[in-house]
């Protein structure tokens, strides 16, 4: 076996961490690429975050992914940081250079966009409905807004955190944003050609969102950040009435990709491999 990488070492970096699927997903590619390196998770508390960030860059570690709730104190941890990152104020991927710098990114967007462009049709001049007006909302702008969306409606259930976000974003956006309670669901919902849920809502152990999707149009395409579970009560309704459905986990192997390149050296591919390897473990 031909082995390239020469034995870099990496870390995922969260509390709690045993959730994580980037161990599975990077050790996949290790393999596939025939690459020398290992991903190691690291479960740290968050009064431990920084110091244990710097002893893993003085240890030779080639960089961090960083994942809950820590992207923010990753952000400031930086020395440079890329439009992603500074735009939602949160790092999710931490490059340790040989020159002692740390430059954060935020890969999420990339993940969002990337999974969106395999999923559908152009975006350009299109009509999305967003979900939620956190971190995770944030970033989602800056895909749609790169996809080329007409309008964004930020629907959030307190109506003043989609201002907020539309007020700090917009200036910056192509795409028009218009923010809404989440009460106002019938009255835009009619209108959209994408429809992305960023909220907790769905996930493993919160509630579902309870929106009624027979307003859609038939052509509309619903997408859900989360993947745990891959098919979530948003998605098994969106199926149910007929639409098109893009479950999470697109969003997180994309998103996975430019840390693998940063960290191991070499490009990956998202394939139908990957997916089921995920799938298999999400199930078990
Ligand atoms: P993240 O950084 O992952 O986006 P966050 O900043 O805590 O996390 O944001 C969570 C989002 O999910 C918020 O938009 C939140 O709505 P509020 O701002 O109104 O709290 C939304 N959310 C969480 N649970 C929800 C639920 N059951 N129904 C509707 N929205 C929900």
């Amino acid at each position: 076996m031909t082995l390239t990488g020469a034995g870099k070492i990496a870390g995922v970096v969260g509390w709690p961490i045993r959730h994580s699927l980037s161990p599975l997903l990077h050790g996949y590619w290790l393999d596939e690429l025939k690459v020398d390196g290992a991903l190691v998770p690291l479960g740290v508390p968050r009064e431990d975050f920084a110091r244990t960030v710097l002893a893993l860059r003085r240890a030779g570690f080639t960089g961090v992914n960083v994942t809950v709730p820590h992207k923010e104190a990753a952000f400031a941890l930086a020395h440079v940081a890329d439009a992603a990152a500074e735009m939602a104020g949160a790092a999710n991927l931490l490059i340790f250079h040989p020159d002692g710098r740390i430059e954060g990114r935020n890969t999420d967007a990339v993940g969002l966009r990337e999974s969106l462009r395999a999923g559908m049709s152009s975006l350009h001049g299109k009509t999305v409905l967003l979900l939620g007006a956190g971190g995770a909302a944030r970033g989602a702008l800056l895909a749609l807004n790169e996809l080329g969306a007409a309008k964004v409606h930020i629907l959030n259930r307190h109506a003043d955190k989609a201002v907020s976000l539309a007020r700090a974003l917009g200036p910056a956006m192509q795409s028009e944003l218009l923010p809404e309670s989440l009460a106002h669901w019938r009255d835009v919902a009619g209108a959209a050609d994408l429809v992305i849920n960023t909220t907790s809502a769905g996930m493993k152990g919160h509630a579902p969102l309870e929106l009624d999707l027979t307003v859609l149009r038939d052509t509309t395409t619903v997408l859900d950040i989360v993947y745990n579970p891959l098919e979530t009560p948003l998605l098994k309704q969106a199926k149910g009435r007929g639409l098109k459905t893009i479950d999470g986990l697109g969003m997180l192997m994309h998103q996975a990709a430019p840390s693998f390149e940063a960290f191991f050296g070499v490009t990956p591919k998202v394939t139908p491999g990957l997916r089921a390897h995920l799938e298999k473990a999400l199930h078990a």
